[in-house]
């Protein structure tokens, strides 16, 4: 009896083969990726986030704001007419965890940088109606009144660096200082507009 009359005779052995058969196919395609440049390096002129940007970006993972909003432009045109430049695997390199996403409730963030001044993000978050009527984006005004001195953002940036991140001894000694006077609001804002921002030449 060949195999294949036998898999299709035994639902154990059919069970098993399948298994095999898509292990294999998830090696051939993961594995290489691990050695590709491309997804491996980051893209020339990524930094690392600040402290204020690294604690407005644990603020969204907080809020949640990645439940409708993704940080991936796919390579379509309909999207990167509508976003700009398609996101590159080199640009997420330094991010831990990823916030890429898939459910889009509100638009694709991952190149909001830059699009929107300070003031704008600033009312947009406090009543998102106030500058986009008929937005169902809620509001997140404790975000302008809750510090975000005093935490433990030296110590986070630290394990980053273990982790790989290319931060220096100054960047974790000046850590704390630099989020002194500073509101979740601030690093919201310091976060968001440094999202995609390494390229902006092809916006
Ligand atoms: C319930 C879903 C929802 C949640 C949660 C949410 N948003 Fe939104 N967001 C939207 C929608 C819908 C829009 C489009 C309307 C608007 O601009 O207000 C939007 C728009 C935006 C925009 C403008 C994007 C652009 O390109 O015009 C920014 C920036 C933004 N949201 C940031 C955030 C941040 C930061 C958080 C978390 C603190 C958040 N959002 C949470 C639904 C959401």
């Amino acid at each position: 009896m060949s195999i294949q009359a036998k898999a299709e005779k035994s639902v154990p052995l059919l069970i098993i083969l399948s298994i095999i058969v898509v292990l294999f196919g998830g090696l051939v395609e993961i594995v290489p990726l691990f050695f590709m440049k491309s997804t491996t390096q980051p893209i020339e002129g990524l930094k690392p986030y600040t402290a204020l940007q690294l604690a407005g970006r644990d603020v969204y993972v907080r809020e949640g704001c990645n439940t409708c909003h993704s940080q991936m432009i796919r390579p379509f045109r309909a999207e990167t007419e509508r976003y700009g430049h398609y996101s590159l695997a080199s640009e997420f390199i330094y991010d831990r965890p990823f916030l890429w996403g898939s459910k889009r409730t509100g638009p694709d963030l991952h190149r909001v940088g830059g699009r929107y001044s300070d003031e704008w993000h600033r009312i947009h978050l406090i009543n998102p109606r106030d500058v986009v009527p008929g937005s169902i984006m809620p509001g997140y005004p404790w975000l302008a009144e809750n510090s975000v001195e005093g935490s433990n953002i030296a110590e986070r940036i630290q394990t980053l660096k273990t982790l790989g991140v290319p931060y220096t001894d100054e960047d974790i000694a000046g850590a704390a200082e630099m989020l002194k006077g500073k509101t979740e609001m601030d690093a919201m804002i310091a976060y968001l507009q440094n999202l995609g921002s390494t390229i902006p030449a092809v916006r």
